[in-house]
Order: C-alpha cells, then sequence, then structure tokens
C-alpha cells in the first residue's frame, strides 16, 4: 500500500483526448487505485477540475463527476505526483515533425523526452513507466536510455499499451474493448511489470481479451491497425469516385463486398476523407520507418493512403465547383458540421479545414454550423480575413445559400425540416452529401440538386 487507502499510485502525464478518458475509465473501474493526470498546461487542468471539460465525449463528464476527488484527481504539480507514483503513463502528443530530418513524416519526440528526463529527475523509487501515447517503434528503447542514463539507481521498467479507442466512442471503446494489448520486455522484471498493468486491466476486461507481445511488437501493432483502417477508408474512397462516373452506387458496393466475412463491413463507408489525429500521422510515420530502413516499395505503398484521402478532399470541392457552374464567388454555402467524426469537438486533421479553406479560396462565403465544434473551428480557420461566419443553428446558415455541404455526419442533421430549408435557400439550391448521411430521394422531391459520394447525382437541371 503506498498510501492508507490505495493500493497503488497511478499517474498519467498528459492531460489529453486520450489521458483524460483512459485514466477517468480507470478511476472509475479500479476504486483501490489513486489515479492523478498532470499537463503543463494550467487551462487544461482548470478545465479538467471545473464542470466544463476541456474535451467532449459521450458519457465522460458523468464518470469523471463521480471519481473527481474521491481517486481521480488533475494537477499541475508534476514532480510531486512524479516522486509518488508507481506507474506512470506517458500520453503527451506525439505531432508529426514540422522540421529538420523526417519533417512532415517523423513523429516529433521532443515531449516524449522532455517528459522521460522530468520523471528521471523526479524519481526516488523504481517506477513502470508505460507508453500510451503512439510512438514510433523502439522508442522503449530510448525512454530506457533516457530513464537510465547518469547516477540513479532508481529502475524503471518500460511497458507499451497503446491506446485503440475512437473519439466520440472513447468510454464504450475503454469500457468493453476489442482487446488490451500490453508489450513488455521478457525478463523477470519486465513480466512483473506488465502483471501490475495487467492486474489493472482485470478489473474490468476479461481476460481473454488481454493480449501480451514484446515491445516492439506493441509499438508496431498501434501504427498498423491505424494503417489498416484508414486503408481501407482510401480504398472504398478510389472506388467511390469509380462509382461517380460509373453509375455504380458505392453504398450497394460496400454492402456487397462487407457481406464477405473475409472483408467485413466496418469502415468502408465512403466520405470526403479521414481526418482525426492518429490516422494521417501514424501512417507517415509508418512511412518513415519504412523509408528508414529502405523497405520504399512498402513506404510507398502506405503513403499511397494519405495521398489518396488528399485527392479525396479535393474531389469534392472539385465537384461543388462544377456543379455550381464553375464558380463559387460570391456564392454562399452553409456548411454542415466541422468536426473530424461526429460526437466529439475536435477537428485535429478534419477534412472540414482543408474543404473550407479551398472553398474560400474559390471565394465562397461560408456559414459554418457545428453543435461542439465552432471553437475548434474559429481557430483553424483564424487566417480567413473574411468569408466565414460560425453559426450554432443550421437553419440560421442556411438562409439565403446557394448550397448546402454536409461534411460531418451528425445525427441531427438527419432530422432537420429540409424543407422549411430549402425554403430559405437561393435556388438552385444544392446539397452535397458528403457522407451519404440524408435522404437522397426525399431531397430531391422537395427540389434539391443532390450530389452524393460515390453515386450518380440527383439533379433537375
Ligand atoms: C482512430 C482509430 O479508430 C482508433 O482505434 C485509434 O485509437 C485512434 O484513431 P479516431 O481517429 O478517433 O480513431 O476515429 P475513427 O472512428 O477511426 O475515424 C477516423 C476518420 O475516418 C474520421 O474522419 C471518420 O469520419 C473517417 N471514416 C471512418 C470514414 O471516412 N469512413 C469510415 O467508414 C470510417
Ligand atoms: P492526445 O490526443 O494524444 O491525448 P492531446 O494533444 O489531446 O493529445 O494531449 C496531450 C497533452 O499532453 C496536452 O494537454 C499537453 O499539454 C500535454 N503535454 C505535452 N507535453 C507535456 C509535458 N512535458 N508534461 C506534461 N504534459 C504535457
Amino acid at each position: 500500500m503506498t498510501s492508507k487507502t490505495f493500493k497503488k499510485n497511478i499517474l498519467c502525464i498528459g492531460a489529453g483526448y486520450v489521458g483524460g478518458p483512459t485514466m477517468t475509465v480507470i478511476a472509475n473501474k479500479c476504486p483501490n487505485y489513486k489515479v492523478t493526470v498532470v499537463d503543463i498546461s494550467q487551462e487544461r487542468i482548470d478545465a479538467w477540475n471545473s464542470d466544463r471539460l476541456p474535451i467532449f465525449e459521450p458519457g465522460l463528464k458523468e464518470r469523471v463527476l463521480s471519481a473527481r476527488g474521491k481517486n481521480l484527481f488533475f494537477s499541475t504539480e508534476i514532480d510531486r505526483c512524479i516522486d509518488e507514483a508507481d506507474i506512470i503513463f506517458v500520453s503527451v502528443n506525439t505531432p508529426t515533425k514540422m522540421f529538420g530530418e523526417g519533417a512532415g513524416k517523423a513523429v516529433d519526440l521532443q515531449f516524449i523526452e522532455q517528459t522521460a528526463r522530468r520523471i528521471k529527475e523526479n524519481s526516488k523509487s523504481n517506477k513502470i513507466v508505460v507508453e500510451k501515447s503512439t510512438l514510433p517503434v523502439r522508442a522503449a528503447e530510448a525512454l530506457a536510455t533516457i530513464l537510465h542514463s547518469g547516477n540513479n539507481s532508481v529502475k524503471f521498467e518500460i511497458l507499451s499499451n497503446p491506446e485503440f479507442m475512437a473519439e466520440g466512442t472513447g468510454i464504450r471503446d475503454m469500457e468493453s474493448p476489442d482487446r488490451i494489448l500490453i508489450g513488455s520486455k521478457d525478463t523477470p522484471s519486465g513480466v512483473a511489470a506488465r502483471d501490475v498493468l495487467l492486474d489493472i486491466y482485470l478489473h474490468w476486461v476479461p481476460k481473454d481479451r488481454l493480449i501480451t507481445t514484446n515491445l516492439w511488437s506493441s509499438e508496431l501493432s498501434k501504427l498498423v491497425a491505424n494503417a489498416f483502417l484508414a486503408q481501407r477508408i482510401s480504398s472504398i474512397n478510389t472506388i467511390a469516385s469509380l462509382c461517380e462516373v460509373t453509375e455504380a452506387d458505392v453504398t450497394e458496393v460496400s454492402r456487397a463486398i462487407g457481406m464477405d466475412s473475409r472483408i467485413g463491413s466496418k469502415f468502408l463507408n465512403a466520405g470526403p476523407g479521414f481526418g482525426g489525429s492518429c490516422f494521417r500521422k501514424d501512417i507517415l510515420n509508418l512511412v518513415y520507418l519504412c523509408e528508414y530502413y529502405q523497405l520504399n516499395d512498402v513506404a510507398a505503398f502506405w503513403e499511397q493512403v494519405v495521398s489518396v484521402n488528399d485527392n479525396q478532399m479535393e474531389r469534392y470541392v472539385r465537384r461543388i465547383l462544377q456543379a455550381m457552374f464553375n464558380t463559387l464567388v460570391g456564392k454562399k454555402l452553409a456548411v454542415f458540421g466541422f468536426a473530424f467524426k461526429p460526437d466529439t469537438g475536435d477537428t485535429r486533421d478534419a477534412p472540414a479545414i482543408y474543404i473550407c479553406k479551398r472553398l474560400l479560396e474559390e471565394k465562397a462565403d461560408l456559414k459554418i454550423t457545428d453543435p461542439y465544434a465552432l471553437d475548434n473551428a474559429r481557430k483553424d480557420l483564424h487566417d480567413a480575413e473574411e468569408g466565414v461566419e460560425f453559426i450554432e443553428d443550421p437553419y440560421q446558415a442556411v438562409e439565403g445559400a446557394h448550397g448546402i455541404a454536409l461534411i460531418t455526419e451528425w445525427s441531427l442533421y438527419k432530422d432537420l425540416d429540409y424543407q422549411k430549408i430549402f425554403d430559405k435557400m437561393e435556388k438552385p439550391a444544392f446539397i452535397f452529401d458528403g457522407r451519404n448521411h440524408l435522404d437522397h430521394q426525399a431531397l430531391y422531391e422537395i427540389g434539391f440538386n443532390v450530389y452524393p459520394v460515390g453515386k450518380p447525382a440527383l439533379s433537375h437541371l
């Protein structure tokens, strides 16, 4: 026992999209462990300690409120918390490096290294350090070298425990995971550390869902899982383009191939391209790794997944431009959805950023609406001097609009009164359903010219 009431002290460094929700679930499921989440950002920690959490995730707030102040704590006292911890999860950001060697592809490891040094400087007892952030393969080695450098007699055991949860379903993914992966060294101390982490997950995860591997397989599996998921999206998006010119229907094709149990039906929805903080970054990281080992054909294969995604966003813009008589100058477009996916306010690498910037380049007037992402959207488009407004109410956003670009499939957009919307718009009225989210036939019958993804347009023109 490290204190009177708790079996162990868990610390998580980094109170972001991964650290915050993951630790909240661990605190809820393991009331006998003290869980502290620290961050360098006072603003983030203040938000975690307030009623307005820094991130929106269904089910998160209730769980934070039920554990906060009991066994879940948010703090900026990083050094003291490191000293007190038995297990330290490292969950700081690992963005793509934008300078020097590997720029645009490799992971920028500066935050990880700073964290490792801080752990080393403030540890007076042995600790288990868990990589939660996505890291390049063999990063554990670098981490161990930093932690054990100098005259420190403290021993650190490094584990890899990548996070597979997706935003918007993060709590559900964490509470009933497909699997939990733990990579460790095959030494007695490595196995003992792994068992300490397994003990935590065994509070709620069935034994057969806990997988153990060596460190490098665990690190690589995270990159590969995201690369495979993204690859499916790029694959179906290439087929969507083919459907648009052949009058095949991508939804029908997805259904037909997805019923083959070897292919499976998930992640086959065509759209304006994938976004989010992981897919692009992790694939580029994989590409960098392959190039480093001179596996150039392998690197080219994975890089193509990203190029297809870039082209898909551009194709969506071109479809709008072509349908609207090849000019958007002065035309009002209501943008439905800015988050990279529904049920999150996160806009990191959201297709909407690229698409809106391109539409602004074409001199369209944008009225952007989104239930949770408008604050982030404002930051993402802060460079746009004019031509963009952020409006909460979708009915207000469509006032006088020539077209609607649906980029994020929020369920609320299905339930809007499209006759009322049509009446408020300029004619001819266009709708570009980037997610095949709406009832296209019904919209067409109202009078809209409907442009889905991967299907022929329904046009009155
Ligand atoms: C992803 C992984 O799913 C998760 O396991 C990992 O831990 C983090 O990265 P996330 O980025 O939160 O999760 O969202 P995800 O649901 O995977 O969607 C990513 C992007 O792909 C979104 O922009 C989404 O709209 C798009 N997508 C997804 C499609 O375009 N079509 C699909 O069929 C599925
Ligand atoms: P992720 O999606 O991987 O969780 P985020 O950017 O949402 O990424 O969160 C990462 C968090 O890590 C941020 O809140 C950031 O302030 C924090 N962070 C970065 N570097 C450090 C550090 N050296 N010590 C503590 N926190 C850090």
